[in-house]
C-alpha cells in the first residue's frame, strides 16, 4: 500500500496530468484540463474534461479520472495523491462537485496538486474540503 507520496513522485503525477490535458474534449470552454491519481495499490489513472453541448453534462478531468480508477480496480480503490493540470496556463483548483466525489476515495491527509496564477500550489484534500470524508450514513 503506498499511502506517503513524496514530492518528486507528486511533480511526476502533475506532468501525467499535464499529458491527460492533450486529450481533453472541451470545444464549448477550450479549457484543456488533465488529472492524475496515484492510488494507493501504486498505480496511476488520468483522466481528462469531457464536455458536452447541453454544458451542466460535462465532466471534469477529476471525475473522469475516478470513475475509471473505481472501473478498473473496483470499489475498494483509494487516493493517495492527486494531480491537476490544464493547458491554459490559468488557475484550476478541483471544482467544488470533484472535491465531494474525491471525499469517497481518499484520506484528509492526501496531497492535492493543482495550477494557479503563478505556478502550482499544493495542498492537502483536508485544506480543499474541511469535514469533507465526516458524513457518515452508517
Ligand atoms: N474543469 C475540469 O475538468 N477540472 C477543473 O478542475 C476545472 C474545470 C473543466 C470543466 C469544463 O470542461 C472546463 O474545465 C471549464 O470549466
Amino acid at each position: 500500500m503506498m499511502t506517503n507520496v513524496n514530492q518528486q513522485e507528486l511533480e511526476e503525477l502533475y506532468e501525467l496530468a499535464r499529458k491527460a490535458a492533450e486529450n481533453s474534449y472541451s470545444p464549448y470552454s477550450e479549457f484543456r484540463v488533465g488529472a492524475a491519481l496515484r492510488l494507493t495499490n501504486g498505480e496511476i489513472v488520468t483522466g481528462t474534461n469531457v464536455e458536452n453541448v447541453s454544458y451542466g453534462l460535462t465532466i471534469c478531468a477529476e471525475r473522469s479520472a475516478l470513475v475509471r480508477a473505481v472501473s478498473e480496480f473496483g470499489p475498494k480503490v483509494r487516493v493517495a495523491a492527486v494531480a491537476v493540470a490544464n493547458l491554459n496556463g490559468k488557475a484550476s483548483p478541483p471544482c467544488g462537485a470533484c472535491r465531494q466525489v474525491l471525499a469517497e476515495f481518499i484520506e484528509p491527509g492526501a496531497p492535492v496538486v493543482f495550477p494557479v496564477e503563478d505556478g502550482t500550489r499544493r495542498m492537502t484534500f483536508g485544506e480543499l474540503l474541511p469535514l469533507g470524508t465526516e458524513m457518515k450514513l452508517k
